[in-house]
């Protein structure tokens, strides 16, 4: 897809945003005056809606030199804002997309509110773009119909033409970085192995110049990640722990660290899972795949910080050998655990990703993870569930979140939890305190291991995927928190 702003010289296909208001103005009615009244008239009759996100089609007579128009409704413009701005240029290229256009002059200039500068709407543009336009990449056999894509955006605008030029760029690559973590997500497990999923990094890590480790099996071993080995017993494909290292700073200070769990599939090993809650396990790696789409926002837009992306990957398997429930492993950090589930396995790897984090340098932290079903249980699929042991740190977070509308929810984790994932006769610490809050016993099973470093905690079982497609794109991998990841990465502060 290529964005650029330009006059208008592409004018087969228009697109115009209209607010629901008693006069047309701005560039809707420099339009108007060149159609000769017609949006006034059209409006009046009904046959053009201003209601938010509402799609309405005009052809205009050929000596106009435009072939059709696209009006979409914005609403009232006291209501409209980047998150409603986003929602409308979903709708409207959802539906230029299902049209087969492949070219479209959207006047960016109509889509400007009060409290919507032009940059903003740039940005909305071409995010909703790419988020909205998705498609699975499935592996049906094909008929002969081409696939057809929008492939020029042209945003034409009376602003500062390399301002907004700046703004779709950043637009694109949030929502092109979004997609590149749904199509990992959406991989079937045989496809995307630990180690396709470190192929992948190392080619981020190419293309980006970002310091790249892949750990192996035996390097694991000598350094005794005995959490993210004992998952990996049962399996015949190698574990990876994969390592990015991005440096926007002249010292390696104030080092943010993410920290993804990669569990390729998760068959819940000795602890089995029920057949029907199996299906949908290779999305098991949601948290390790918002973390390599942050870090492609990183490394496309530079931001003056340090990062360190920790992703622990293995899948979740059977054999003769596997983990099994009774097993005491010894952590990376030293901290005995026992197993009481060999289901509770994302906070096994976490474990060790986070303390190898820690001793790299990371003096923040945040983890992302599909980690329970009980997040789902108590926040649905629409919200994210939030721990954390700093909050100053997470009101950071929350803030970048909401830029993003990407919605969060905090859990608490009391003093009363924290001694039930350390209730074990046999360990420092138990994987399964019971189902009873079970999303909290993992968060405060991993706040053991970030110990005083501040730490945000993503729970995101619920929201990695969905069954309701949606003006942002089909059934399957959302690409949460990937935008939350980069904007906060983006503004962070330091830790005073
Ligand atoms: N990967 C699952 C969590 C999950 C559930 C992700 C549903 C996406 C959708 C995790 O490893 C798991 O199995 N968790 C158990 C924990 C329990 C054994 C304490 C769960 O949530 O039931
Ligand atoms: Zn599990
Ligand atoms: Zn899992």
């Amino acid at each position: 897809m290529f964005f650029s702003t330009n006059e208008l010289q592409h004018k087969d296909t228009l697109a115009i945003g209209l607010f629901q208001k008693s006069q047309l103005s701005g560039k809707a009615k420099e339009m108007d005056e060149l159609l000769e009244g017609r949006i006034t008239e059209l409006l009046k009759e009904g046959d053009i809606s201003s209601k938010r996100n509402q799609l309405s089609k005009f052809f205009p007579s050929p000596e106009t030199g435009i072939k059709r128009i696209y009006f979409v409704g914005l609403g009232k413009e006291s209501d409209y804002t980047f998150e409603g701005a986003k929602e409308v240029f979903a709708h409207l290229f959802k539906k230029l997309h299902q049209d087969k256009k492949q070219a479209v002059s959207v006047l960016l200039d109509t889509f400007i509110g009060k409290d919507l500068p032009a940059q903003d709407a740039a940005h909305a543009l071409s995010e909703s773009c790419l988020l909205a336009t998705y498609e699975l990449q499935d592996f049906k056999h094909k008929t002969n119909e081409p696939d057809r894509f929008i492939e020029f955006v042209y945003a034409t605008t009376d602003h500062d033409q390399a301002e907004i030029q700046a703004s779709l760029k950043v637009g694109e690559v949030y929502g092109q970085s979004v997609n590149s973590a749904r199509t990992l997500v959406n991989m079937p497990p045989n496809m995307l192995t630990s180690s396709d999923l470190a192929s992948y990094a190392a080619e981020l890590a190419y293309k980006y110049e970002f310091e790249i480790e892949i750990l192996d099996k035996e390097q694991m071993e000598e350094l005794g990640m005995g959490g993210i080995l004992a998952v990996n017993r049962g399996s015949t494909e190698p574990p990876k722990l994969i390592v990015l290292k991005y440096q926007g700073k002249e010292e390696w200070t104030d080092v943010i660290g993410l920290v993804g769990k990669g569990i390729t599939y998760d068959t819940g090993g000795y602890s089995l899972k029920p057949r029907a809650s199996m299906v949908g396990m290779k999305t098991d790696m949601g948290g390790s795949a918002s973390v390599l789409g942050a870090m492609e926002i990183i490394g496309e837009l530079r931001p003056e910080q340090n990062v360190i992306a920790v992703i622990a990957s293995t899948d979740n398997m059977i054999s003769a050998d596997a983990m099994k429930p009774d097993d005491v492993i010894v952590s990376l950090s030293g901290k005995t655990i026992e197993v009481l589930n060999t289901d509770a396995e994302g906070r096994l790897v976490l474990a060790d990703g986070v303390t190898y984090a820690k001793q790299h340098g990371a003096s923040v932290l945040v983890d992302v993870a599909t980690l329970t079903g009980g997040v789902i249980v108590a926040l649905g699929n629409e919200t994210t569930g939030v721990m954390t042991n700093d909050d100053e740190l997470y009101a950071q977070f929350k803030e970048a979140a909401e830029e993003c509308g990407e919605m969060i929810w905090q859990l608490p984790i009391t003093e009363k939890d924290k001694k039930r994932v350390r209730n074990s006769k046999m360990a420092d610490l138990n994987n399964s305190p019971g189902r009873d809050g079970h999303a909290i016993m993992a968060g405060a099973f991993i706040g053991e291991f970030a110990e005083d470093t501040p730490w945000v905690h993503l729970d995101i079982a619920g929201t990695a995927t969905t069954e309701k497609p949606s003006c942002f794109g089909p059934t399957g991998a959302t690409g949460v928190m990937v935008r939350s990841l980069a904007t906060f990465v983006e503004r962070f502060e330091g830790k005073k």
